[in-house]
């Protein structure tokens, strides 16, 4: 149901790979309220992905883009604004890939190397990011900036190994420059914490079906999928949340405050 919560907006979407993305269901749905989108993606996404279907089917225009070049951020923003005919005024990071995961290493004997290559990509990248945005003046007054990341950043989830480390860094960096840019031009900065959710990057962590049955189960209103993160990213988009900053904001189906439930010692 589309009720025009962003209209006149205009946007940049960061991830959409294939039709399973978080970021594929957060365009589509920004695009059915009435934003304007620029999408992009590693230029690698851009041979094995779909971003191209996408792109027609919201007529958006898409810009490659390294998450962890600074020159690529630079031409990303600088067309986006060019394309969309002015500021931004919101930003979706839902980037993350782990080179220790992808390559089966253990969080016991890991490649320090590929960890340095991790957090630059699932968490310096967002830092990069709103500098980029930040030294251009690319935000409109009460923009909203968005990064997705996961409960492994508290507590401990031993498959999800280095990702954790990268989703602590990239929750601080919300917080931390959440106040500059709020003191700046009022622009908010905060990072969803969703439940488990079928795509590339998530099945790509060890056992995540047996993961995902669990915390399904052990969430009262059971796992969030990717279509309600989109509506809730909406919301965080829209003028109805000016005023949420420097939060990390659990959209779990309740899962984060549970200690035990009575559906998993059934199981
Ligand atoms: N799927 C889950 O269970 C889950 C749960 C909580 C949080 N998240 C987070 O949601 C976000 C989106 O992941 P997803 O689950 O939609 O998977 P996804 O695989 O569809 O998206 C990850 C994206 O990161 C992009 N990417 C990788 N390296 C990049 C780079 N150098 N520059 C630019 N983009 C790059 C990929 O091309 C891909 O589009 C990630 O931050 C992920 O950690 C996912």
């Amino acid at each position: 149901m589309a009720n025009n919560l962003l209209a006149g907006k205009k946007g940049v979407i960061f991830g959409a790979l294939d039709e399973q993305s978080i970021a594929w269901k957060v365009a589509e749905r920004c695009h059915e309220e009435g934003a304007k989108v620029v999408l992009t993606n590693a230029p690698v996404a851009m041979r094995f992905g779909k971003i191209n279907e996408l792109g027609e089917k919201i007529g958006a225009e898409i810009i490659p883009a390294d998450a962890t070049s600074m020159e690529d951020l630079d031409n990303l923003f600088t067309k986006s604004q060019e394309i969309m005919g002015g500021k931004l005024d919101f930003v979706l990071h839902s980037i993350g890939m782990s080179l220790n995961v992808r390559k089966g290493k253990e969080y016991t004997d890991l490649n320090h190397e590929w960890m340095l290559k991790t957090f630059d990509i699932s968490a310096i990248s967002f830092h990069k990011v709103m500098q980029t945005l930040y030294n251009m003046d690319a935000m409109n007054d009460w923009g909203s900036i968005l990064a997705l990341t996961y409960i492994a950043a508290q507590r401990v989830f031993p498959d999800y190994n280095e990702m954790a480390e990268s989703k602590a860094l990239l929750e601080s960096f919300a917080r931390s420059f959440g106040y500059h840019f709020g003191e700046k031009n009022k622009v908010r900065v905060n990072t969803i914490s969703q439940s488990p959710t079928w795509t590339t990057a998530g099945s790509g962590v060890k056992g995540f079906k047996e993961f995902f049955d669990y915390a399904d189960k052990m969430s009262p209103l059971g796992n969030a999928d990717a279509a309600a993160c989109a509506d809730y990213c909406v919301s965080l988009f829209s003028d109805h949340t000016r005023m949420v900053t420097m939060q990390n904001l659990f959209h779990d189906g309740g899962f984060s405050n549970m200690g035990m439930s009575p559906a998993i010692l059934d199981m």
